[in-house]
């Protein structure tokens, strides 16, 4: 009964090609491309014969399958996306940092609506996400009583949308300008809503032409400029997003906003997790939407050219190449977008001198500034490649005779940085995962909780044989995972701490040819069919341990039941190829699997653990997976050595 359960909640979570599959076609009634409506126009219902249940969410060729909408994921659910940097990542939902815990290199002071100086964006927001009310006022630092905040208004006759700007260096004399309809969208739009009052965010976003000061402004808000804005859904008030003075010549279009009314819902298209309607063809375009991101969560395709992310989140194609990494895996930053990155103001070449710096605002500086400061932190899943190679005439002349990692080959010398031989009272019969800081990932069921008869070996090749970059540790203390089964080999998970080197809080001497791998906090992360590699000195069907360790791809398979059935539990994954040709195999045991994302980032996704008759095609090799225990690996040791961005 009780595995029975336990196996329904793994359904769940990995959400197998073929289920999905076969909602598409249970779903062919509803129109495959329902026609674009106008930007903001609420539409009819889609097809109100459709739902043939009230609760079945309508679904077209983009958005679903209805597995993960099910689930509800919005912008926090960071197993699909990252927080904030005043957030982070527990359990799978962001949560409110403390703002002490925000960086403090690379920022600019913000004035709070309070007059109280902040030091960064993320404080105020920080502070804003745990009070819930928007603390944010501008950027600046001149924020006393006497000086003015800034303010947003609807105007209820054209909808216009106005802004005050205060000027931080004079700051009676702040500048009051309608915004801008070029980047206007319900993404901002829903921000001034909720600014306003309007917990759903708005209904529509539009733009009217603003031709003279009658037309829904007063005599004092200039013409030849509007503010452009661009928000991400995040923000509770237009003054967090970024804000950008914008020199018009001619006719001036300007955005403007109708707010949510429940009562003039007519039919839903599709539900928001906060339980607002939104058009089906308005999900899956990259754009918030709903304003908690829900309807961007689930997509098996993208439309109006936004792009896809692995885990199945659509994003605006503003996201691509702009610094900050928004899949999971790093794709929308990856080489293949360098082409676009940064084009300044291509409308106005010519205005550029006009637009100081202190016409733009752009809250993005800073959290680009603080990744890339959380980044030079935590160093992990880059292997140094200015290692020299040891012994290359010794590798060619073995890879002719020796196959242990069944269908593997041997690596070079110090190419595995984060590979090492767990050494248990003289004899090396696993392997192991080196994640930085004084720990080190194994199998539980390759340790007992005695540290005097372990030791680590860090960058050894040949098994028996130290090299010039072998660096031999003691260990200190070894931690089991409270519910791992001997039995079952669930939870097959250890950590092994190290021993300090005497005098230090380091625990490894500086060395080129050693690096910690990353560890991965979310399951989706990567994907069925994801080429990752495995590596160890283990046995073949002859029975005999390789002297050099070997290497091998294999691909991440989906659904281990069908192989093991009620034997495959939570926290297990399968890999390996399905004709047998490449796995892993005794003596592997604790060694790594490891997957590099877009951006070259190598990480921890699985530990060697069982399988039966290692290289028997239709038995893959069964791994734990380490994300599943990114919080028990976490709580033993320490935020910063486990994550980046979420953290
Ligand atoms: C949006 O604006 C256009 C042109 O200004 C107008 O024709 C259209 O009806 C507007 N849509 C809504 C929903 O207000
Ligand atoms: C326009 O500005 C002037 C002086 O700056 C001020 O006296 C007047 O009240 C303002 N008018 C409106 C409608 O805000
Ligand atoms: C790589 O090794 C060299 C030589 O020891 C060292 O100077 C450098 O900092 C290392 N780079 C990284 C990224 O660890
Ligand atoms: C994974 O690979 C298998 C076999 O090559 C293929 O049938 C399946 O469609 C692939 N799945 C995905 C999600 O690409
Ligand atoms: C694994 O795949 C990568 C990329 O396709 C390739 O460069 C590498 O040589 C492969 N490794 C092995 C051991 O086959």
């Amino acid at each position: 009964m009780r595995s029975a359960s336990l196996f329904l909640v793994f359904l769940l979570v990995i959400y197998s090609e073929t289920v999905c599959q076969k909602h598409v076609e249970q779903t062919q009634k509803v129109p495959t491309k329902p026609p674009d409506p106008p930007v903001s126009t609420t539409e009819a219902p889609t097809t109100p014969e459709a739902p043939t249940t009230p609760e079945a969410p309508a679904m077209d060729e983009f958005l679903g399958p209805a597995e993960c909408l099910e689930k509800k994921f919005t912008r926090g659910s960071c197993f699909l996306v990252f927080c904030p940097p005043w957030q982070r990542c527990i359990e799978g939902q962001c949560s409110c940092k403390p703002p002490y815990l925000c960086p403090s290199v690379d920022v600019a002071p913000v004035c709070g609506r309070n007059n109280r100086k902040y030091r960064s964006y993320c404080q105020v927001m920080a502070a804003s996400c745990l009070t819930e009310e928007t603390a944010m006022s501008h950027f600046g630092e001149n924020c006393g009583e006497e000086n003015p905040t800034f303010k947003s208004s609807i105007d209820s006759l054209t909808g216009g949308v106005k802004v005050f700007l205060p000027n931080d260096k004079n700051p009676q004399d702040g500048q009051e300008l309608m915004v801008c309809s070029e980047t206007w969208n319900m993404a901002a739009a829903n921000v001034v809503c909720k600014e306003h009052g309007n917990r759903l965010g708005a209904m529509t976003a539009n733009s009217t032409i603003y031709t003279s000061p009658t037309n829904g402004g007063d005599s004092n808000t200039s013409l030849e400029r509007c503010l452009k804005v661009r928000c991400q859904g995040y923000e509770t008030s237009l003054a967090e997003c970024e804000i950008q003075t914008f020199h018009r010549t001619g006719e001036s279009s300007i955005a403007t906003v109708t707010c949510h009314d429940p009562a003039e819902g007519n039919g839903c298209g599709f539900k928001c997790a906060n339980d607002k309607c939104v058009s089906l063809s308005q999900t899956c375009d990259g754009v918030d939407h709903c304003g908690d991101r829900s309807d961007e969560m689930c997509c098996k395709q993208c439309r109006d050219g936004a792009f896809r992310c692995k885990t199945g989140v659509c994003l605006h194609p503003d996201a691509l190449a702009d610094g900050l990494i928004d899949c999971l895996d790093g794709e929308d930053e990856s080489e293949k977008f360098a082409f676009k990155k940064e084009e300044p103001e291509p409308e106005f070449p010519h205005l550029r001198k006009l637009v100081s710096s202190k016409e733009r605002y752009s809250p993005k500086e800073e959290m680009r500034a603080g990744r890339a400061h959380l980044e030079s932190q935590l160093y992990c899943g880059i292997a140094n490649s200015t290692t020299v190679d040891i012994d290359e005439v010794d590798v060619r002349e073995r890879a002719a005779r020796v196959k242990r990692v069944v269908g593997g080959v041997p690596a070079k010398p110090t190419q595995i940085q984060w590979q090492i031989a767990l050494v248990d009272r003289g004899k090396i019969d696993c392997g192991g995962a080196y994640i930085g800081g004084c720990w080190v990932i194994t199998a539980a069921h390759c340790v007992r909780p005695n540290p005097s008869s372990f030791s680590v070996k860090f960058s050894i090749w040949k098994k028996t044989r130290s090299q010039s970059t072998t660096d031999i540790v003691p260990v200190k203390d070894i931690r089991i995972h409270p519910r791992y089964n001997a039995a079952t080999y669930e939870n097959d998970i250890a950590l092994v701490q190290l021993k300090k080197l005497p005098f230090m809080e380091e625990c490894l001497e500086e060395n080129p040819a050693i690096s910690a791998v990353c560890v991965p906090w979310s399951n989706q992360l990567f994907q069925p069919n994801h080429t990752c590699s495995i590596s160890g000195w283990g046995r073949t069907a002859d029975g005999r341990g390789s002297k050099v360790l070997l290497w091998a791809n294999v691909s991440l398979i989906d659904g281990g039941q069908s192989f093991y059935g009620p034997r495959f539990k939570p926290g297990m994954m399968c890999a390996g190829d399905l004709d047998g040709s490449v796995d892993s195999c005794h003596g592997d045991s604790g060694g790594p699997l490891v997957c590099e994302d877009d951006l070259g980032v190598s990480y921890l996704w699985g530990i060697v653990s069982w399988g039966d008759d290692c290289g028997k095609p239709g038995s893959p090799g069964i791994y734990t997976q380490t994300a599943h225990y990114f919080e028990w690996i976490r709580l033993h040791t320490g935020w910063s050595a486990v994550t980046k961005f979420n953290s």
